[in-house]
């Protein structure tokens, strides 16, 4: 095979992502590719721990640079356990937020160095960055809305008020246009067929319609 990709799904509270993974997920699938679905934090069992530290509780219960820390070793060892050998082997590689995230949520939002955040990019994941990157984008008051009729208790993050969402997604636009070659922005807002349609468009162009078609 030897045509592993790296895809991120990123985004905001209540954008549809996980479900847009599994229908991603399915359909690679369905083309003949090994695709591995993942998510952060988590992915790994050591970084799924890590996951219900930063997740749950008050959202006052860690700084944003003692997130950005225990999120980067949550990252390091996914990447080292998960997605580096799955990658190796030709498999193609699904995330459920990466990198970006910390730029948006401990960066741009809470208010971390942007070059500290860089410098643990490049020290910490090398050159195992996405070919592909995915923004479902969607206003912060209609993503929270979403996440909240979802009912789980990972809402952490979702407790730190308008101000800290409208950042997210002025971040995460800022992200996609900074480095267009790597990110396209997917409107979340029409109905989730049609938002999967849009994704499998962008997969396909930007990642050869040739190879999915094998
Ligand atoms: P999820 O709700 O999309 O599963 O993500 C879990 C939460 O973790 C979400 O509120 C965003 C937050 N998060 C960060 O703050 N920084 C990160 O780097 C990642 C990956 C997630």
């Amino acid at each position: 095979m030897g045509e592993a990709r790296f895809i991120s799904f990123e985004g905001g509270e209540g954008g549809g992502k996980s479900t847009q993974v599994r229908l991603l997920a399915e359909r690679l699938r369905g083309a003949g590719r090994e695709v591995v679905s993942t998510r952060e934090p988590g992915g790994s069992p050591g970084a799924e721990a890590l996951r219900d530290l930063l997740v749950k509780g008050e959202a006052d219960r860690w700084s944003p640079m003692s997130e950005t820390l225990i999120l980067y070793a949550a990252r390091r060892d996914h990447v080292e356990r998960l997605i580096r050998p799955a990658l190796a082997r030709g498999a193609w590689v699904i995330c459920d937020r990466f990198a970006d995230s910390t730029r948006a949520y401990q960066g741009a939002a809470g208010g971390v160095d942007p070059g500290f955040i860089e410098a643990l990019e490049r020290a910490v994941l090398g050159d195992t960055r996405p070919n592909l990157t995915l923004v479902l984008d969607l206003p912060a008051e209609e993503g929270l809305q979403r996440a909240g009729r979802r009912g789980d208790c990972e809402t952490r993050f979702e407790q730190k008020g308008r101000a800290f969402h409208e950042r997210l997604r002025t971040e995460f636009l800022a992200i996609a246009q900074k480095e267009p070659d790597r990110c396209v922005v997917i409107d979340a807002a029409p109905p989730l067929q049609a938002v999967q349609a849009a994704i499998w468009a962008a997969v396909a162009e930007r990642l050869s319609e040739n190879a999915l078609e094998r």
